[in-house]
């Protein structure tokens, strides 16, 4: 545990004026004008309670006081020193500075990280940095504007001590799937709805005094993604993201959740209504430390941010990626999931469920997926609610299968292949090879693990019997950095480390050759937390249970990381159709794949463990070479000390290169349009179900929702007019007692992004 997470922690009420020692320092503090002393007086006022939501102040003075933190020169300096070495581990950076023609035109501009990283020291060097702040919130932007959400360090200037909101989650419908879409204040269209509005909700014209539509998009661009018609979804409220709780954008980056949370929003936000109303909101900070004793911006520096740590004393360790799965039983929802009708299966986490559509909808099945995120173990009840679902499915007779990734960041790699190969059983395992940068650290762990795993088996071992030996086993046997345990390009073994890493030069930077994951080995499940993948080993009786024109993956566009290994696989092997959703009020057709498709990130903890993992493995005389590399770069542990809690710095380590392309341009820097577009209406903000029977209409019905691009060419029409069972009937009576059953009250309206509880072992993840 970080320091300042036990700081947290201990937040007891500490606030509570009992005794006169406390009333003295609450006066001095009510007395003090200085900004950080009106945000601790504010807090005390409210008497928090431990284990209830962050107190809160106006956003206006949050920032006042983060702002008079006065920039620490020497330290500043030293954090950018220090983050050089991890950002070499960035896969990107000559693609970022000098992108193909098409990205540079439809995703996003060109960006010179190492450029950026070096006017920033010379900023810090010149002092033109007026406070503390400024320079944290300049170093975080500079990696945010690659949007690429693998690659991420948030200072603790910028994370630690306040997140911004606005009071108020919007949402962004079209009238009648038709029109483009408007802006609206997400509890009008839950009040009309459900018959709690006296009014006709209005749309918004005009944010701050310009116009919606673009204020809204400028504002997007604050977010991870790299598409812009995800980030303008990503904006809004949205019930995939809800419906897994705080490890996701839940309510959106307007209202303060995802990437919202760092950017300050201002005092107030004006809407204009098309009515002609106007309404200003004051926004907000949630407080997320005690403010006890802060007096002024040095002293908040002084508690928060001085570096050593006064506990640290052992290296960060990253989670124990070998961990074995328990239980494989498929548990009640425990998570509420507001909009979602009443699962068939659901993992408990509802990282994955599957559900039946009624009446003229019967043959329909849908298998919603919002996260490849194995929480707490869950992968085994992830792969077991896939298997079950797909095999009631097929027993249900039901004819046509969606696949709903909204607001899918990714997770446990090898998740994403399954699902693919639970799909497509006899399908090849890949359509993409990956490469990684071949430098100096990169060079010498892959030698070290090599040489080392040459004296060791290739196979399982009891962890109860060897523990040294499963260590080593699991932990760099396993591994990438054991040339051994990937397979080149034509699925061959390579011959040695120097046989795998190459280099070879593409755009400008060196990489290794191309790899692949070797599905059938024994030992990859070590990499991804025990998932061992459909179509191999002893997982290889299954068939197919729908055929791929009957089967359509739908998208809200945030589909980042793993989920974009699987919908390449779905897309290039499968030969599946993808639906994107929503989007910027503009024609035309959008991608359904808008975030980061690196195939890998490595949180910067793991790679100092990798670093000194290496050393640990090595002889005396050997670790005093590699202090002499850069492999000596990695003891410090000033960005863990100065990054914001909870969330691990991470830069994307993987890049996937298309097979059947050149191996020239990751995919992340491929543009590719949807096979359709299709609109939010009001309806599909507050009830699931309408957006699956709109894909439904779409892929294989008589009503086309597409906007732009459409399904019906290729694909089998339905038998709506089937008869129905009596399962389908009691199905009927269900949902419409649930949707009898929705109110206002269901739909949080206050769940903000929160990843201090995550452990994300998987590292195929883009964290929100
Ligand atoms: C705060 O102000 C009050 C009223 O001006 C004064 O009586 C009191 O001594 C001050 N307290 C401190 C701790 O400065
Ligand atoms: C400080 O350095 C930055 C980046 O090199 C430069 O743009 C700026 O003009 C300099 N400011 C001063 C006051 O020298
Ligand atoms: C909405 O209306 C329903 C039915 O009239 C009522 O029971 C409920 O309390 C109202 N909810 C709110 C939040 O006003
Ligand atoms: C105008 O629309 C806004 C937003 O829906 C609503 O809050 C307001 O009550 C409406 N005003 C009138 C006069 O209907
Ligand atoms: C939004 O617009 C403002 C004003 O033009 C600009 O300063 C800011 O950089 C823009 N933000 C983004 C994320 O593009
Ligand atoms: C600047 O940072 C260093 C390292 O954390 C610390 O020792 C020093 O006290 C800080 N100086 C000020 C004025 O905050
Ligand atoms: C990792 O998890 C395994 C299985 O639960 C356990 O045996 C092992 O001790 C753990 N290793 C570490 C370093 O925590
Ligand atoms: C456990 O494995 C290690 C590494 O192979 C070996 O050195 C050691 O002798 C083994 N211990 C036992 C009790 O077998
Ligand atoms: C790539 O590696 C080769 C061989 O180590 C080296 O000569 C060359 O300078 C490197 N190129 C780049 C762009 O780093
Ligand atoms: C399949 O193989 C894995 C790994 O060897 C093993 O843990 C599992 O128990 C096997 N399952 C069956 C059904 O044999
Ligand atoms: C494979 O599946 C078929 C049909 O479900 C079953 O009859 C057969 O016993 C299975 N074979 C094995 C080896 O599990
Ligand atoms: C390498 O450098 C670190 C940091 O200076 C030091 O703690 C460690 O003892 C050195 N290791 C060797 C083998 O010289």
């Amino acid at each position: 545990m970080s320091p300042l997470r036990a700081i947290i922690g201990l937040s007891v009420a500490t606030v509570a004026v009992a005794n006169p020692v406390d009333k003295v320092r609450l006066q001095a503090r009510q007395n003090a004008s200085s900004p950080c002393a009106q945000v601790s007086a504010a807090i005390a006022a409210q008497n928090p309670q431990p284990g209830v939501s962050s107190p809160t102040v106006p956003a206006q003075l949050a920032y006042d006081c983060i702002t008079s933190v006065p920039l620490n020169k020497s330290a500043a300096s030293d954090l950018i020193d220090n983050i050089v070495p991890y950002i070499r581990w960035q896969s990107t950076t000559t693609f970022l500075k000098d992108p193909p023609e098409e990205y540079e035109e439809k995703i996003q501009p060109a960006i010179d990280v190492w450029g950026g990283l070096e006017e920033i020291q010379s900023k810090v060097e010149n002092e033109s940095y007026t406070n503390e702040f400024e320079f944290g919130f300049n170093l975080y932007e500079l990696l945010q504007q690659t949007h690429d959400g693998h690659f991420v360090y948030v200072p603790d200037v910028v994370g630690s001590i306040f997140n911004w909101a606005r009071p108020m989650p919007l949402v962004s419908v079209s009238e009648d799937g038709k029109e483009l879409p408007k802006p609206y204040v997400y509890p009008d269209i839950l009040a009309a709805s459900f018959g709690n509005a006296s009014f006709a909700p209005s749309a918004i014209a005009k944010i701050n005094g310009e116009n919606a539509d673009e204020w809204l998009e400028n504002w997007s661009q604050y977010g991870s993604l790299q598409d812009r018609d995800a980030l303008y979804n990503n904006v809004f409220y949205n019930l995939a993201a809800v419906s897994i709780g705080s490890v996701s954008t839940t309510i959106g980056t307007f209202a303060g959740s995802g990437r919202g949370r760092w950017v300050y929003p201002g005092a107030t936000t004006e809407l204009e209504f098309e009515n002609g109303t106007t309404v200003t909101y004051t926004n907000f900070a949630r407080v997320l430390v005690p403010f006890d004793d802060i007096t002024d911006g040095q002293s908040l520096y002084n508690t928060y941010f001085i570096t050593p740590k006064p506990t640290e004393t052992e290296p960060p360790t990253p989670s124990n990626t070998t961990t074995a799965t328990t239980s494989a039983t498929t548990a009640a929802a425990s998570t509420p999931a507001p909009g979602y009708p009443p699962p068939v299966y659901r993992e408990s986490h509802n990282l994955i469920g599957g559900y039946y559509l009624e009446d003229d909808y019967s043959d329909i099945a849908v298998l919603s997926v919002p996260s490849f995120v194995g929480i707490d173990g869950a992968q085994a009840d992830f792969q077991a609610v896939a298997q079950n679902f797909l095999a009631a499915a097929k027993a249900a007779g039901k004819k046509k299968l969606i696949v709903d990734v909204s607001a899918n960041g990714g997770g446990t790699i090898l998740l994403g292949y399954d699902l693919y190969k639970q799909l497509f059983p006899e399908g090849i395992g890949h359509a993409a090879a990956d490469r990684f940068r071949a430098h100096e650290s990169t060079d010498l762990i892959g030698q070290k693990y090599s040489e080392l795993s040459a004296d060791y088996p290739r196979q399982l071992v009891d962890p109860a019997a060897n523990e040294t030996l499963y260590e080593i086993i699991s932990n760099v046997v396993a591994y990438v950095f054991n040339y051994r345990s990937s397979l080149d390009v034509n699925d061959e073994n390579f011959s040695s480390w120097e046989d795998e890493y190459g280099p070879v030069e593409v755009h400008g930077d060196n990489f290794t050759n191309l790899i692949r994951w070797n599905l059938s080995d024994v030992l990859t499940p070590f990499n991804s937390g025990g998932v061992y993948v459909h179509g191999y080993g002893n997982l290889t009786n299954f068939t197919q249970p729908f055929a791929a024109e009957d089967i359509v993956v739908v998208s809200d566009g945030y589909c980042a990381s793993t989920c974009t290994i699987f919908s390449e696989l779905m897309r290039q092997r499968g030969g599946v159709k993808y639906i994107s959703l929503g989007g910027r009020a503009e024609e035309g057709i959008t991608q359904a794949v808008g975030g980061v498709k690196g195939t890998n990130n490595f949180g910067w903890d793991y790679i100092q463990y990798l670093a000194q993992l290496t050393f640990l493995l090595s002889d005396e005389e050997e670790g005093e070479f590699y202090n002499t590399t850069e492999l000596g770069d990695y003891w410090s542990n000033l960005v863990f000390d100065r990054a914001a809690t909870g969330v691990t710095p991470n830069v994307n380590f993987r890049d996937g290169y298309r097979d059947g392309s050149d191996y020239q341009t990751p995919l992340q820097f491929v543009y590719e349009p949807a096979d359709c577009r299709i609109l939010y209406t009001k309806e599909m903000t507050y009830d699931v179900p309408a957006i699956w029977k709109a894909v439904a209409d779409s892929a294989w019905g008589e009503t086309d929702w597409c906007v732009a691009g459409g399904l019906n060419g290729g694909y089998n029409k339905r038998d709506s007019k089937r008869e129905m069972t009596w399962q389908d009937k009691a199905l009927s009576k269900r949902m419409k007692e649930w949707k009898r059953s929705l109110s206002v009250g269901d739909y949080p309206l206050d769940i903000y992004t929160d990843l201090s509880k995550l452990e994300i072992n998987a590292r195929g993840f883009m964290a929100p």
